[in-house]
């Protein structure tokens, strides 16, 4: 069974969030991670979908207007918090110490961390993919202890693979993920003597997902555009769950 996390970023209206949860019910819910805007978050109460959130804040609690604290996510019954999403590196200008400030924080409270990274147009070009991955793996994890390493799942998205950015998003080949995902667990498993999951995300869909699931190496997935399309999450969950 591999790991399914649906990211629905800001696409959503609450109407189509209720439909989306309505023509989604399946026996598969219970085992997919959602993470939805969080002023959706009451309408999945009573669905069955594991729930996430797309981001937190860095700091514990207190004066920081427009942040939702780790602790606040868990009172609402968040299990796992993505963190460092190429959208918000790029677009809300954050970076390493944040990272580890926010992860340290979802620890704090028994939320699990996805740590995304990945490679841009040009470094892939360049060839220096595994070099940016690598760095935006100790950047952080060289901060952090082995016991706390183990609590966070890794997701790889290189950032030329992802949906709705402003150039057409190319899906790498079955062959690329699978050699980038092993460098990431080598080099956890080399340096910090970890074993951690590994996901994959960028431009998953119902059309790729068969193929991308012969790839033994990747744990699971984190889907954006496809995770607010009911029948193309529903087909996912039904391959990736069963
Ligand atoms: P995508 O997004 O599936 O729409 O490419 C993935 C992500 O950004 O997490």
């Amino acid at each position: 069974m591999k790991l399914v996390v649906g990211n629905q970023k800001a696409y959503l209206l609450r109407e189509e969030v209720i439909e989306f949860i309505e023509k989604t019910k399946s026996k598969y819910c219970k085992d997919a991670v959602i993470c939805p805007s969080l002023p959706y978050l009451e309408l999945y109460k009573d669905s069955k979908y594991i729930l996430g959130s797309q981001n937190v804040s860095v700091s514990e609690s207190g004066n920081t207007t427009g942040e939702t604290s780790a602790r606040q996510l868990k009172s609402c019954g968040i299990s796992y918090s993505i963190v460092a999403h190429s959208e918000r590196r790029a677009g809300q200008l954050e970076n390493a110490s944040m990272f580890l400030a926010k992860i340290k924080e979802l620890l704090n409270n028994d939320i699990t961390p996805i740590y995304c990274v990945g490679e841009g147009r040009s470094e892939k070009s360049e060839g220096v993919t595994k070099d940016f991955v690598g760095k935006e793996i100790m950047e952080v994890f060289d901060n952090m202890k082995k016991e706390d390493i183990e609590r966070v799942i890794v997701a790889y998205e290189p950032i030329w693979a992802i949906s709705g950015g402003d150039m057409p998003s190319i899906t790498p080949t079955n062959d690329e993920i699978s050699d980038v995902v092993s460098y990431i667990k080598d080099l956890i498993k080399d340096k910090y003597d970890a074993n951690i999951p590994v996901l994959y995300g960028g431009s998953v869909n119902k059309n790729n997902i068969v193929s991308l699931n012969e790839i033994e190496v990747v744990d699971g997935y984190l889907i954006g555009g496809a995770s607010t399309k009911p029948d193309e999450f529903l087909f996912i969950m039904e391959n990736c769950l069963k």
